[in-house]
């Protein structure tokens, strides 16, 4: 919020000119529009001597022709100086700094016309999981927004936070033109669409147009008041899921490329025999969830290559149920002793839960194999994958050596599983859709795409049907539409 700060400061000074305090006198006052005059008449004989320079002179190398930049950046300077200012410079975790730093550069290139290919395409970014992921959170969600902002500022987008729907509504109308789309929370999506100063209507022109809000969800169904089409999803949820109601919604993705290649590969031959049960609360050794009930993690001593292996865990809290025995608690761990564990183990077990963890990636990109378990399977087809719901859905699909997959309750399957990781060492994998590159791709669609002429389809199909609602900024966008 402190980004507008500044500009609320420039109005107090302008109040202060119009409304002189009673002290100064007219004189005064008529000598200072005098001088004011007189500037601007400088200011306007300078710009056509510096323009006609500049058209002259512009290819002719002149000591001139060097000041002549300054000084126009100079002027620019001053004039920013008054204009967002950046509290924090070294700092990079805080969304209203961020946003600082990035309208001073907008302004400054679109002023000098120097702007890169897509800097004047504003993304709003309106969901706590942006600002939250710049400050170090690390949930799934805060991971899938990193790397769409980090997708978005690599490709030169102007990425503006934007957490709320207030701070989204006074932000949008700042430079509607500008923004390309945003992207929101669902429920915030939601909020938007039936807010008066919020979305846009004939009685709120610089309200966002419905068809410009995208949904940011994790989880499977539609989550926006356009349906699933406006619904952006971390996992392709129509080919994991091609029965479910999930099959029209976009896949985004993301991917944990950039910050998985700095974490240091550790060859297999300097790995200790360890696997990493993937596991943050004790209560997920049990419940409906959880993969291997009745079964021992004390693996089958008449194996060889499973004798003497180290199954650790970190877990945060081991109140909230037992931690079946063999079980090696390494305790809480932070992110960093979590990565240095994990790079350093032959195997991520998962136990069930968490459900679409962003970690299995992060483990096959450090060279390590997941064991998925499968919690349910048509049993009349148990190779159909399309039926199989496992821990990591997003996962599903993928093979050994990265991918084993395990049936819940499968004892024997369990172990084979395990002997094979550790018999089968895998160098970084990265799942094709999941590259940077990829994700680049997909980014740079949906922002580029264009979505008001899709709007005006689902306006369409909604008068005609009566089924659904019909937002005032179709109305407004379409008014032909109606008659
Ligand atoms: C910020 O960074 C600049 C240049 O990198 C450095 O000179 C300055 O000391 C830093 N300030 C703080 C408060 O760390
Ligand atoms: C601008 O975005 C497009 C995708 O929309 C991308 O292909 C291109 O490389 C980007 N331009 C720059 C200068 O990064
Ligand atoms: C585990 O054991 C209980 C009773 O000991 C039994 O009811 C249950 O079916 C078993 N579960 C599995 C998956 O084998």
């Amino acid at each position: 919020m402190s980004a507008y700060l500044p500009l609320a400061s420039h109005e107090d000074d302008d109040a202060e000119e119009i409304n002189p305090p009673f002290s100064q006198s007219r004189n005064e006052i008529r000598r200072s529009r005098n001088s004011k005059l007189l500037v601007a008449s400088f200011v306007v004989f300078a710009s056509i001597l510096l323009f006609t320079f500049d058209v002259v002179y512009i290819n002719i190398p002149h000591p001139f022709a060097k000041a002549y930049p300054n000084s126009a950046s100079n002027a620019l300077e001053s004039f920013m100086s008054h204009l967002f200012p950046i509290g924090m410079p070294n700092r990079t975790d805080n969304w209203e700094n961020e946003n600082s730093k990035a309208m001073r550069k907008l302004i400054a290139c679109m002023k000098t016309n120097t702007c890169g290919g897509n800097q004047t395409s504003i993304v709003l970014m309106s969901s706590f999981h942006f600002s939250n992921s710049i400050h170090g959170h690390v949930s799934g969600e805060d991971i899938w927004a990193l790397s769409i902002l980090n997708a978005l500022t690599e490709m030169g987008y102007t990425a503006i936070f934007a957490p709320d729907n207030r701070e989204l509504a006074r932000t949008y109308r700042t430079y509607p033109d500008l923004v390309k789309v945003v992207i929101a929370e669902g429920d915030q999506a939601m909020q938007c669409f039936n807010d008066p100063v919020c979305i846009k209507s004939p009685t709120h022109p610089l309200g966002i147009p419905a068809w410009k809000m995208l949904s940011f969800h994790f989880w499977r169904g539609s989550a926006n008041p356009l349906g699933s089409k406006w619904t952006l999803s971390p996992e392709n949820y129509g080919v994991i899921d091609p029965h479910g109601n999930s099959v029209d919604n976009v896949y985004l993705g993301y991917s944990i490329e950039r910050a998985c290649m700095k974490i240091p590969f550790v060859p297999s031959g300097e790995r200790p025999k360890q696997v990493y049960v993937f596991a943050k609360y004790s209560g997920y050794f049990s419940g409906n969830d959880y993969a291997y009930p009745n079964q021992t993690f004390v693996p089958p001593s008449d194996e060889p290559s499973l004798f003497d292996l180290k199954i650790v865990a970190g877990l945060r809290s081991a109140t909230d149920g037992e931690v079946p025995e063999a079980i090696h608690d390494l305790g809480t761990l932070n992110k960093e002793a979590f990565y240095e564990q994990l790079g350093k183990s032959r195997a991520l077990i998962g136990v069930g839960r968490p459900n679409l963890s962003p970690s299995p990636y992060d483990a096959m990109c450090m060279g390590v194999p997941f064991i998925n378990p499968i919690l349910v399977f048509d049993s009349n087809h148990p190779e159909d994958r399309t039926k199989w719901f496992t821990q990591h859905d997003g996962l599903k699909y993928q093979n050994p050596p990265y991918v084993y997959h395990v049936k819940k309750g499968d004892s024997e399957g369990f172990w084979q599983a395990v002997k094979e990781a550790v018999e089968h060492p895998i160098e970084r994998y990265i799942v094709p859709e999941m590259t940077m590159d990829a994700l680049k791709m997909r980014v740079a669609a949906i922002v580029e795409k264009d979505w008001k002429s899709m709007g005006a389809e689902v306006l369409r199909e909604r008068q005609k049907s009566g089924e659904g609602e019909v937002c005032p900024s179709l109305y407004l966008l379409f008014p032909k539409m109606l008659t």
